[in-house]
């Protein structure tokens, strides 16, 4: 297939445009270079530099492309309730201008990264996806107004629309990892502490309602998020929007995730207890039976595997 990725120089972007070329795919990539780096979009796509209001349009008219992977965004929750406008902004206005250039130019299959933060403090672990959606954050609050464009544009145009609502995404592809400034992510901030960069790790409260007292995430490898993207691909049916969430179905606290990077390190990597992060529930785990029964995915690495891929990279 010729795809258009958009975020493709991103973390998560450029894992799975490199994952696409490898399973046979042509890829051109969008991005702005806002938040991502050129030298992480894979050597065999076509980049182009620019946001999607600029350049969508464009890139979609060459034609010939059967589906679009969007994953350019703002996506820093903590960011996102300081400056709520540019979220809305930068996320809702550039997706429904993407939208409309392939709507344009008749490109409607698409998959798009939503997040668990469209479900907000939950009722109910491991959450479902008909579970209520109240995000408590801007960011949450823009990817959910998305998914419900995608809902009306696969009723009213036909879309064939997939929304993947990820959990803790870790680990790296070789070459394609993460890298964020400022990184606010648990496990690069862990591995920051072996790689030389700061003495210890910062654990954001330790007097949750959990087994240890720190909050437990689900974690999922970036590869296998990208074999789901795949799969998404080809459910992506005209006139349906499909959303699943992507996460192990499996929890880890804060303390044990700094424990496995110990391990896999083999560095000490003092931890110092520091205030609560505002926002952070206590518990946040998928459910992930719905796209293990319909689409016969399933996580197969786990967070060792995050942790030293992650810690290769970051080496
Ligand atoms: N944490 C620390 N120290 C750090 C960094 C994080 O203790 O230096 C803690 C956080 O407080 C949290 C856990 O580690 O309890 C995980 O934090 P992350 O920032 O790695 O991930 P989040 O769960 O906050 O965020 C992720 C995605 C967001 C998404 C959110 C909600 O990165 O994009 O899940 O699903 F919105």
């Amino acid at each position: 297939m010729k795809l258009l990725v958009t975020g493709g120089a991103g973390y998560i972007g450029s894992v799975v445009a490199a994952l696409l070329i490898e399973a046979g795919h042509e890829v051109v990539v969008l991005d702005d270079l806002s938040v991502g780096h050129a030298d992480a979009v894979p050597q065999a796509a076509r980049f182009v530099q620019g946001t999607l209001r600029e350049k969508a349009a464009d890139v979609l008219g060459e034609g010939g492309f059967d589906a679009v992977l969007h994953f350019a965004a703002k996506s820093q929750v903590g960011e996102s309730v300081r400056l709520p406008a540019l979220y809305w902004d930068r996320n809702l206005g550039e997706s429904l201008a993407l939208f409309e250039a392939m709507r344009g130019h008749g490109v409607r299959k698409i998959v798009f990264s939503s997040t668990a933060a469209t479900y907000g403090e939950p009722e109910q672990v491991p959450i479902p996806e008909d579970a209520p959606t109240r995000p408590t954050s801007p960011y949450g609050q823009t990817k959910l107004a998305i998914d419900g464009v995608l809902t009306e544009f696969a009723r009213l145009y036909g879309f064939g629309a997939v929304s993947l609502r990820y959990f803790n995404v870790a680990g790296a592809h070789g070459r394609f990892g993460e890298r964020h400034d400022p990184e606010t992510h648990l496990i690069p901030n862990v591995l920051r502490v072996p790689s030389g960069a700061v003495p210890h790790v910062s654990v954001f409260g330790d007097d949750y309602a959990t087994p240890d007292g720190t909050c437990v995430r689900d974690y999922i490898h970036v590869v296998d998020l990208g074999d789901a993207h795949l799969l998404a691909l080809g459910a992506a049916e005209p006139g349906t929007h499909r959303i699943y969430n992507l996460g192990s179905g499996s929890g880890y606290s804060v303390q044990e995730v700094i424990d496995v990077c110990r391990e896999v390190t083999g560095h000490p990597i003092p931890a110092v207890v520091a205030p609560r992060r505002p926002g952070d529930p206590a518990v946040l785990v998928a459910s992930s039976a719905k796209i293990q029964d319909e689409l016969g995915w399933k996580p197969e690495r786990d967070l060792r595997a995050m942790v030293r891929d992650a810690w290769e990279f970051a080496k």
